[in-house]
C-alpha cells in the first residue's frame, strides 16, 4: 500500500532526527557522543550519516512519533515500538548508538543500533518491514553513489563502523553489506553505479567465508572484482585508524587479489598441495574460472601462475583447459 510506504518511510526520517538531535543536544548523550569520539568519528560524519542516539528510557520516541501523529500501530509496524503486555507501547531500540539505513534515494527506511558497553546483541537491526528488507539495502550507498560512479569502483565492507572511518579517511566509495554476506539483490544494486568491486571484509574466518561468497555472487553479475587482504584479525575501520589512508591505498594498489588469485590461495588452503592429487584437485576447481578469462594474455599469465604455485608444467594446465572447453561457456 502506498500510503502506508510513504507513512512509515516519514516515520523513520522523523525518528532519525529525532535520534540525531538527541546525540547532538541532550545531557543524555553525553556518553555514546564520547564513544564516537573514542571511535575516532568526527561531528561531521555524524551529521552526513545522520548518526544518532536513542536514550536509555521506555517510551522518549514513542511519545515524540505520537506528537508527531503516528500511531502506535504504525510504530510496531515500522519496528521502532514494541507491544508490552500490559498492552503499552515501548521503544525497540533503548540506550543505543543508531545508524540510520537510507535507501539509494538518502530515506531512512531502517535502523542499527550499536550498544557502547558490552550489551548483547552488539547491533540491534531492524526487522524485515514493508519498506525494509535487509537483503536488498547497502549501508551507505547514498553517502558513497556519487564516488562509487565517479572512481568507477564500489569498496564492499561489512560494518556500519567500517564505512563511516572509510569515508572519513577518503574513501567515500565504501558500503557495507550490512553484516551477512553479499546478496544477489545487493549485486544488482551495486551494479547500476560500477561492475568494479574491491571487497574489504573483517580478516577473519567470517570474513573469508562471505568474501568467497561474494565474489562468486558478484562474478556472475560480470563484476570485475578484487579481494583486499587485511593483517589477520583487522576490519578497514581497525586497518585505517592504526595505518592510515596512504597504507591503505599502498594495500589496495598492491595486495588486492583478483578472482582467480584469490581462489587459487583459498584453494591452496583447501586441498593437500603436497600430494600430486591435491595439486590436481587444485587445478580442477580453477579450470572453470580460467575458461571464462577472455584476454588471451590474461589466461596466459594466471595458468603460468598457477603453474608456478603448484610446480606443475603449463603444459598440463592447458590440457585440462581443452578437455573441459564446451562444457564451460
Ligand atoms: P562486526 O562484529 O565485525 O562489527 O560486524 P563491526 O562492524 O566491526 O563493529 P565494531 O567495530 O565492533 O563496532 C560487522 C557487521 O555485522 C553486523 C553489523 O552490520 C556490523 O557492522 N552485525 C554484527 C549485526 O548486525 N549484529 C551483530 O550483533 C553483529
Ligand atoms: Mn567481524
Ligand atoms: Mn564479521
Ligand atoms: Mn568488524
Ligand atoms: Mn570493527
Amino acid at each position: 500500500h502506498q500510503t502506508e510506504k510513504i507513512r512509515l518511510t516519514n516515520m523513520h526520517e522523523a525518528a532519525a532526527d529525532y535520534y540525531h538531535q538527541i546525540l547532538l543536544k541532550s545531557d543524555m548523550a553525553e556518553e555514546s557522543l564520547n564513544y564516537f569520539k573514542k571511535r575516532g568519528i568526527s561531528l561531521e560524519v555524524i551529521r552526513e550519516f545522520r548518526l544518532g542516539f536513542a536514550p536509555k528510557s521506555w517510551d522518549y520516541l514513542v511519545k515524540q512519533l505520537l506528537s508527531q501523529g503516528y500511531t502506535e500501530n504504525e510504530m510496531e509496524k515500522a519496528g521502532l515500538a514494541a507491544k508490552s503486555s500490559r498492552e503499552t507501547y515501548y521503544d525497540k531500540f533503548r540506550n543505543r548508538i543508531m545508524f540510520p539505513i537510507q535507501d539509494f534515494r538518502g530515506k531512512v527506511i531502517a535502523f542499527g543500533g550499536r550498544g557502547i558497553h558490552d550489551e548483547l546483541p552488539k547491533y540491534l537491526n531492524s526487522t524485515e518491514t514493508p519498506i525494509f528488507s535487509k537483503s536488498q539495502n547497502l549501508y551507505g550507498l547514498s553517502n558513497a553513489a556519487g564516488m562509487i560512479r565517479q572512481k568507477d569502483e564500489a569498496v564492499l565492507m561489512e560494518g556500519y563502523m567500517d564505512v563511516l572511518t572509510a569515508h572519513q579517511f577518503g574513501i567515500k566509495n565504501a558500503v557495507a553489506s550490512l553484516g551477512t554476506s553479499l546478496t544477489p539483490e545487493q549485486g544488482k544494486l551495486l551494479k547500476r553505479y560500477s561492475s568494479n568491486v574491491l571487497i574489504a571484509y573483517d580478516a577473519d574466518a567470517a570474513g573469508a567465508k562471505a568474501a568467497y561468497r561474494g565474489l562468486e555472487i558478484l562474478q556472475k553479475l560480470a563484476f570485475r572484482v578484487r579481494v583486499l587482504k587485511l593483517p589477520e584479525g583487522m576490519d578497514p575501520d581497525d586497518f585505517l585508524h592504526q595505518h592510515g589512508y596512504q597504507a591503505w591505498v599502498q594495500l589496495a594498489a598492491e595486495q588486492a587479489l583478483s578472482l582467480v588469485e584469490y581462489k587459487l590461495q583459498a584453494a591452496m588452503e583447501k586441498y593437500n598441495v603436497h600430494t600430486i592429487e591435491g595439486k590436481a584437485d587444485v587445478v580442477q576447481e580453477l579450470l572453470p574460472d580460467l575458461a571464462k578469462i577472455k584476454s588471451q594474455v590474461e589466461k596466459d599469465q594466471y595458468i603460468k601462475l598457477v603453474a608456478s604455485t603448484l610446480n606443475i608444467s603449463i603444459e598440463s594446465i592447458y590440457a585440462d583447459l581443452r578437455q573441459i572447453k564446451g562444457i564451460v561457456s
